[in-house]
């Protein structure tokens, strides 16, 4: 007796037949999507030159030769002009520095080299600090794995730069980023040139609280009537936030710390503010106060409050690739010596075998994802696509870029360079660099949790190499 009739046996066959061609490719792609327990970083993903000359025999996958991350120091000799540390706590809820969240802010001014000493006293997964925005060299970038060592409880780390860019920025850590900074490890900071009446207002959200400078619904400024204010918002949170003034004009003077051409005053549209992005505001306090609103929920009053309740948000916004005029910028992106490709999609596979529908960069999931090589000198022209179905507020970490066009549209504004850009679904953005600061680099989504799904890749200067791990066994946890 047959136990499969003669003609279901074909059938049963497909079927088998079927589900292992379905399977085993599934196994294998979880199985190759499995992390090593510690890797460098430079040996996962693959180098992608952007159509400019190959390295020297040294790419991403044959650095064994040049430059260690560790190296890249900052070169000025001599005793620091200011010295701080911060001394990390878990206190259960909060991580705090000093004592507080958000941390002091920081301010120094242009051209001082300082020394930040960060003082792990107990957080469990050890710590670091980045300073998002600011060029450091290399070794004081503060990325686990990458740049440094997770400074474990007990340990301590000593961070060393020239603060020679002016405007506001801030430190979080970066180690278990997408949760250490949600709990409030992260601080401003602010550098000047020369003094000007300024506020700082750091948003953050705490267990989905919104806060400004630390207190739920914000805070007021004191302010006379006539007074010129230079407010500096720092957005410390995964979204875009938008920000609107009632009693006053108010002119959009910097973004990310580069201050704006030709800004003019704006009266009925707001502003958005990029996910780790800074905008710097100027605000001639009328008799009546004025009153910054951010996205409804907490304000920051200078002087007396001219609206009371939550003023309502103007519907169309600022657009920064108009606005200002321009000028001339010093970077020729027409002569670019190499061009990327950084497209943002999303789709079903596994990361770090567990299936989901996670981002992708260049089709790839992460880690084989690209890592874009340069060489010192380049002019780079990135170019940024989201087709993922979500924003993405994109960060590079240790250069500033230009924004050259928004969906095939130039700017007409005044140069507009970010570290922080908000890349809405559906859109494709061109942005140019100069890659003069050697080094690895992360280039990453700064909705921290998607960063942690994977939505990081790397940019990487030719003959550069690291000596730290990330990954599990080694404690370096950069996301
Ligand atoms: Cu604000 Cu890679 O970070
Ligand atoms: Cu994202």
């Amino acid at each position: 007796m047959r136990l499969v009739p003669r003609s279901d046996r074909g059938r049963l066959l497909l079927a088998v037949g079927g589900t292992l061609a379905i399977v085993l490719p599934l196994g294998w792609m979880w199985k190759t999507s499995l992390l090593p327990d510690t890797y460098d970083l430079a040996e996962m993903g693959y180098a992608d030159y952007g159509g400019g000359p190959e390295a020297s025999g040294s790419g991403a996958h044959g650095h064994h030769h040049g430059t260690a991350v560790a190296n890249l120091v900052e070169t000025r000799p001599g005793p620091p002009d200011q010295d701080v540390t911060l001394t990390v706590r878990d206190d259960g809820e909060r991580i705090t520095l000093n004592g507080t969240s958000p941390g002091p802010t920081l301010r120094f001014e242009q051209g001082e080299l300082v020394e930040v000493t960060l003082v792990n006293e107990s957080v469990a997964d050890g710590a670091t600090l980045h300073w998002h925005g600011v060029d450091v060299p290399n070794a004081m970038d503060g990325v686990a794995g990458v740049t440094q060592d997770a400074v474990m409880p007990g340990e301590s780390f000593v961070y060393r730069f020239v603060a020679d860019q002016v405007g506001p920025y801030w430190y979080h850590s970066h180690q278990v980023s997408h949760e250490q900074v949600r709990r409030g490890l992260l601080g401003a900071l602010v550098v000047q040139a020369s003094p000007e009446p300024d506020v700082v207002a750091v948003l953050h959200q705490y267990d989905a609280v919104p806060t400004l400078n630390g207190e739920p619904g914000g805070t007021v400024a004191p302010a006379e009537a006539g007074d010129t204010l230079r407010v500096r918002v720092v957005n410390t949170d995964n979204a875009l936030t938008a920000l609107w003034v009632t009693g006053a004009p108010y002119v959009v003077a910097a973004v990310d710390g580069t201050d704006l051409h030709e800004p003019a005053p704006v009266t009925d549209r707001s502003l958005g503010v990029t996910a780790g992005g800074r905008v710097d505001l100027w605000i001639t306090v009328p008799e009546a106060g004025a009153r910054v609103d951010f996205g409804g929920t907490t304000a920051l009053v200078l002087g007396v409050d001219p609206a009371g309740d939550v003023p309502p948000q103007p519907h169309e916004f600022v657009d920064l690739l108009s606005y200002g005029t321009p000028t001339s910028t010093g970077l020729d992106a027409s002569a670019a010596d190499r061009v990327f490709d950084y497209s943002i999609g999303r789709r079903l596979g596994f990361l770090d075998g567990v299936p989901g529908l996670w981002w992708t960069i260049n089709g790839h999931l992460f880690p084989n994802v690209p890592m874009f090589m340069v060489e010192e000198g380049d002019v780079v022209v990135m170019r940024i696509e989201n087709d993922s179905g979500e924003s993405h507020p994109m960060h590079l970490h240790g250069h500033h870029a230009l924004v050259l066009s928004r969906d095939g549209v130039t700017s007409t504004g005044s140069p507009w360079w970010v570290d922080s850009l908000e890349v809405d679904t559906g859109e494709t953005w061109q942005i140019a660099f100069l890659a003069d600061n050697p080094g690895i680099w992360m280039d990453h989504c700064h909705n921290l949790p998607h960063a942690a799904d994977g939505l990081v890749a790397h940019l990487m200067y030719d003959g550069v190499s690291s000596s730290f791990r990330v990954g599990d066994d080694g404690g370096n946890q950069p996301e």
